[in-house]
């Protein structure tokens, strides 16, 4: 009594539920063999506390933090795995108020590195230099003096009341089948002190 479109129908969703069970198998897989990362150096230069506005209309006078970094890490393992599409990786500065022990994560810097663009990842101040062509499957990160992208503020408006904060950078690897999963590509050698506000 059943109709071809029925069938039809039926056999369709038979090969999806195949495709979905396969793609089960990849991503269970993958994420089984999930390759590990040597965990590289964060180095924070020229970290200063000053008085700024925010780059949005109306903003008030507050605190902001601004300063250059270098990292040095090797993503190669996670780049050559055949299921990696792209990686995200990204800087924060996380850190606790002293009095409130309220914590926060901030995001610094993040960076998109696609499978195509398998070579070295390199930043030297804000410019991205051209890399020789012939050096391609590399996915050392290596970043120079770079300055935070986004702006640092703490909610509170000052950071008078912060010791110091831990930066790492982060990745999360977008499979081409499966879950996203995420670890630390690098971290700074031991908080870093976060120093007075700097009057002018
Ligand atoms: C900073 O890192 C230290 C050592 O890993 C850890 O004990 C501490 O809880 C971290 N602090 C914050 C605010 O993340």
């Amino acid at each position: 009594m059943y109709s071809t479109l029925q069938r039809l129908n039926h056999i369709s969703s038979l090969a999806t539920t195949y495709v979905m069970i396969l793609l089960g198998f990849i991503s269970i897989a993958s994420f089984l063999s999930l390759p590990s990362v040597d965990v590289g150096n964060v180095e924070v230069k020229d970290l200063i506390i000053q008085k700024g506005r925010l780059r949005r209309w109306g903003a008030r006078q507050e605190e902001l933090a601004s300063l250059k970094f270098d990292i040095r890490t090797d993503l190669n393992p996670l780049l050559n795995s055949y299921n990696t599409k792209q990686l995200f990786v990204y800087l924060t500065a996380s850190y606790e108020e002293q009095s409130t022990g309220n914590s926060h994560e901030v995001v610094l810097w993040d960076r998109i590195i696609e499978r195509a663009d398998l070579k070295d990842i390199r930043a030297v101040g804000n410019k991205v230099p051209k890399t020789k062509s012939g050096r391609k499957g590399r996915g050392n990160v290596r970043v120079e003096e770079v300055k935070n992208k986004y702006q640092w503020r703490n909610p509170s408006g000052t950071f008078k009341d912060i010791e110091y904060a831990n930066m790492t950078l982060h990745y999360s690897l977008m499979p081409y089948v499966g879950v996203l999963s995420s670890g630390v590509a690098a971290t700074a050698n031991g908080p870093v002190t976060i120093p007075p506000l700097i009057k002018r």
